[in-house]
């Protein structure tokens, strides 16, 4: 898969892509995406594909054209690396010797708890807004502030100067208002190990932008690890009107093998297992008053990267995500199964775990005296069950709705609220896209586009202005409609565009 493993190339000044067809004249505005891009450097390659290097595109749609152009982001792991010809920085799936940061770690052997390991800033995954300001970001305590427009890395920043936390997840949620909401992990140092949720508000960044809008970050709340030092992996969380859903999985990150990573001769991607024998927990916490749901929610051991949608119905919290029976997904992302082609490659897929749609539902007027042994989901549009279990926990289990789906996108003036439609990558019998999907959760019926030899990454949906239907129109660098998922128009590039992971739309002002 060539298409993904080789190195992509930067296209620093704006190019115009040729249209045809028709664009909506309402879409003006800016696509941000980024992803991997660069795997090797002088001599040196990379393990894995999460590893590569962040390559940052935007394509600015404005009156009838699309401009694109491309950056690599400016970090410091960037020029080190390129100064020296060689990767000179760990990545999570690839540790280097020497590494700058091998003095914090052997201060972990005399004391343990005083681990943070100083992660790269090679913030490659999504790009997310805090006030007004726009950061690349990873799933570490930096992230990169980039400039919409020119695509400048325009400052490092570090969450720890502002909130204490070691890793905070690269898909926030934004509110109504453009508050944005995060969850991040404090390990150690910082009294009881947690994971913490907070708020950054939508007024936070200063009129000159130069002071950055996470100043003003307010922690909303906090869930202890159930495990001190193996504290759960999470991509993503789901949000309500008014909860915060948080999966504490059994796919965990154990601190002992992180902190003594470097010295075995190990990734620290190689310290994240899933222990399949345990549960699943599920956290639902007011983001109003920070207080969790005092109900012990859980179900089967999964794996869970993104989370679709959440919302409230008739007293119940409902939510869906995409889950997995196992962790291979990170193991196919080794750039040496990536690089497998033909008979080698289809063997190599006969692991992977395929993801599926699955729509939880979690009963809140839960009390002592409800029955023991029955359902107590009273929605009747769902199979989803949650079961009160002798000691007062409720035992929950999913509804699948559809599999072979990823990096879902839904009408983000949705998020929150009952929905219908999820559009996302179809993954069928591989865990690269081929083909865009639509998905209606309520008629489960499913439309696509592909076509051949295209690999869609994420589609991104785009409303148009005034649109009261959920479905009303979605664009691409492809433009598809989303209701009839029929092509509006393409934006040819005459420049080479790699493949990304995430991204979101920035709306011109009007
Ligand atoms: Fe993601």
């Amino acid at each position: 898969m060539e298409v993904y493993t080789t190195n992509g190339k930067e296209t620093p000044e704006p190019v115009k892509a040729q249209i045809t067809g028709s664009l909506p004249a309402w879409l003006q505005g800016t696509l941000l995406r980024n992803g991997p891009a660069l795997f090797s450097v002088g001599t040196s390659e990379y393990n894995h594909w999460f590893d590569g290097m962040s390559l940052i595109h935007s394509f600015t749609f404005s009156n009838g054209e699309v401009h694109y152009r491309s950056k690599f982001l400016k970090s410091d792991t960037y020029k080190k690396n390129i100064k020296a010809d060689r990767i000179v920085v760990s990545e999570f799936g690839t540790m280097i010797y020497p590494d700058p940061c091998k003095n914090i770690f052997s201060r972990t052997f005399s004391h343990l708890c005083n681990v943070i390991p100083d992660f790269t800033d090679n913030n490659l995954i999504n790009i997310i807004r805090y006030g007004q300001d726009y950061y690349a970001s990873s799933e570490i305590n930096y992230i990169n502030k980039i400039d919409p427009a020119t695509l400048e890395t325009v400052a490092k920043e570090n969450y720890r100067n502002h909130i204490a936390l070691n890793l905070a997840t690269a898909h926030p949620h934004y509110d109504d208002e453009g508050n944005t909401y995060n969850m991040g992990t404090a390990l150690m140092s910082f009294g009881l190990p947690k994971y913490v949720i907070f708020k950054v508000p939508a007024d936070g960044s200063d009129k000159e932008k130069k002071k950055p809008a996470l100043r003003k970050v307010q922690q909303i709340g906090s869930i202890p690890f159930r495990s001190t030092l193996c504290p759960s992996y999470y991509h993503s969380f789901g949000m309500t009107e008014n909860y915060i859903v948080f999966v504490e999985q059994p796919f965990k990150l154990d601190i002992v093998k992180l902190a003594t990573a470097y010295f075995r001769g190990v990734s620290w991607g190689s310290c994240l297992k899933l222990d399949k024998d345990d549960i699943t927990l599920f956290h639902v916490v007011n983001k109003h008053t920070g207080k969790a749901v005092s109900t012990r929610f859980y179900g089967d051991a999964l794996v869970v990267f993104h989370h679709v949608n959440a919302y409230e119905d008739d007293d119940h919290v409902v939510f869906d995500m995409i889950t997995y029976e196992d962790s291979n997904l990170y193991e196919m992302f080794y750039l040496r199964n990536m690089r497998k082609e033909g008979d080698d490659f289809t063997e190599s897929l006969s692991s992977f775990a395929p993801p599926v749609l699955q729509r939880f539902v979690l009963p809140l007027n839960v009390h002592k005296e409800s029955p023991r042994g029955s359902n107590l989901v009273t929605l009747t549009d769902t199979t989803a069950t949650a079961v009160m279990q002798e000691d007062g926990s409720v035992y929950c289990k999913p509804e699948s709705l559809f599999t072979g789906l990823e990096l879902p996108a839904i009408n983000y003036k949705f998020n929150a609220k009952k929905y219908r439609y999820v559009y996302g990558s179809r993954v069928e019998y591989t865990p690269h896209p081929n083909q865009i999907a639509k998905f209606d959760v309520v008629s489960r019926k499913y439309s696509m586009w592909k076509q051949d030899n295209c690999f869609p990454s994420e589609p991104v949906f785009v409303a148009s202005p005034g649109a009261e239907e959920e479905d009303d129109v979605s664009p691409f660098l492809l433009v598809l409609d989303a209701k009839t998922f029929d092509e509006l128009a393409r934006a040819e590039i005459p420049a080479t565009v790699h493949l990304d992971l995430h991204g979101l739309f920035i709306p011109a002002a009007v």
